[in-house]
């Protein structure tokens, strides 16, 4: 811990730090700058977790103002209290932790604790990590440094986590419900129904099995972007062409040609980019535009420069004339599961098209099109890769 004080009440936490144990001593530069007033001028209460420090003895001689904040106990009262007075802790199973961990006695060996759930008097959670200093490696412990942080961001995660399932098993449930009261009605009934009947049950279950491959295909990709593993297997991709192909298949499909106006400014850079990911977005967003939106979708191509450090890129704009995005929710299109209408879909589309923008180093944007509707703007850099740089 190479934090120290220049307070009076607390000046035994400044010591120098020739006790570190080996192998794990501060960069010679870092040590250059701790000065009396510690690290780079940090004291004890600019950290933003809670520090206490208890010295040969066992008693605290630094308790920083977020370890005030996170047990409820004022730094003055602390300050000069046993460990276990100043932090009763307990584990989970209610046993008292100094007691059980023996930071004093105990192995000569132990250089500290990893970090542990444990609880506060009144039940109150806490993680808690310890280190022991010693002079060498053996030697008597000179001081305990504690690392107190509260469990709240933890927790928000945890129940973000929560939140996530419970909805893709209510996206998964519905489609799955229909599959199998169909296929058992089929099973149980066949001789009651026609053909027609029975044709028509089929094309469900079919849908609802396609919409269900489909949201697990989804969610694959919103796993790996959230643990940025999206891979971006780029090569040479000839946009203008992509988008062709994406009108195309709106009209085959039943749309009016006339919906659609594509725009192809000259002087394209190239773009170097993942074929079927560039299809994924431009999938994503025609299909939102002529979903959610309505009137014509104009499809705008055109050189971007003022891409991130200067690159140059090429920027798609996809409007439409519908009712666009109200103002308000705007900042939400982009995450996951929101939707704004009773036509939503399952609300992923526009969360995997940010996720693969960013995966390519570009960014997208929303706003309102001149003549009322969603204008989704997105940029992606040239992307040369590095060997033909
Ligand atoms: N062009 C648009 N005009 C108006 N609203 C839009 C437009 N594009 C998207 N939205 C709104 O944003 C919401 C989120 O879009 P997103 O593509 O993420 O999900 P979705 O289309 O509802 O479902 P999914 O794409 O997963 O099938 C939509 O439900 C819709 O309310
Ligand atoms: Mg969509």
């Amino acid at each position: 811990m190479t934090v120290g004080t220049d307070s009076p009440a607390q000046a035994r936490s400044a010591e120098p730090h020739a006790q570190e144990p080996p192998g794990e001593e501060p960069a010679p530069d870092a040590r250059d700058q701790a000065g009396p007033a510690g690290f780079a001028g940090v004291l004890p209460d600019d950290l933003p977790d809670g520090l206490v420090v208890a010295d040969e003895t066992g008693r605290v001689v630094t308790f920083n103002t977020a370890a005030s904040r996170i047990t409820a106990v004022p730094g003055d009262k602390a300050l000069g209290l046993p460990l276990d007075q100043a932090l009763p802790l307990e584990d989970l199973k209610g046993r008292r932790w100094w007691a059980l961990t023996d930071p004093y006695g105990g192995l000569a060996t132990r250089r500290g604790q990893p970090e542990r759930n444990l609880l506060l008097p009144g039940g109150r959670e806490v993680l808690v990590s310890a280190r022991y200093i010693r002079e060498h490696p053996t030697g008597p412990v000179r001081r305990v440094v504690i690392c107190l942080r509260g469990t709240e961001a933890r927790r928000r995660t945890e129940r973000s986590h929560a939140e996530l399932i419970a909805t893709v098993a209510h996206e998964l449930r519905s489609p799955l419900t229909s599959v199998k009261g169909f296929t058992a009605t089929l099973l149980t009934k066949w001789e009651r129904f026609n053909d027609d009947q029975k044709r028509l049950m089929l094309e469900t279950v079919d849908a609802d099995a396609g919409r269900i491959k489909r949201l697990i295909a989804e969610l694959l990709d919103i796993s790996r972007i959230d643990s940025g593993r999206l891979e971006v297997r780029r090569q040479p991709v000839d946009i203008a062409a992509a988008i062709g192909r994406h009108v195309h298949v709106h009209t085959t499909g039943g749309q009016s040609p006339d919906r659609f106006f594509v725009r192809i400014m000259p002087g394209l850079p190239a773009l170097w980019a993942d074929p079927d990911k560039i299809d994924q977005i431009l999938g994503n967003l025609l299909e939102n535009a002529v979903r959610h939106g309505e009137g014509t979708v104009t499809i705008e191509v055109a050189p971007a420069r003022k891409c991130a450090d200067g690159e140059e890129g090429t920027e798609v704009t996809v409007s439409d004339e519908g009712p666009g995005i109200p103002e308000e929710s705007m900042s939400r299109v982009f995450t996951r599961f929101w939707r704004g209408s009773k036509r939503g879909g399952t609300g992923l589309g526009l969360y995997i098209v940010k996720g693969v923008v960013e995966a390519h180093g570009g960014t997208i944007t929303v706003g309102r099109a001149p003549r009322g509707g969603a204008e989704f703007r997105f940029m992606l850099p040239v992307g040369t890769p590095a060997h033909l740089a």
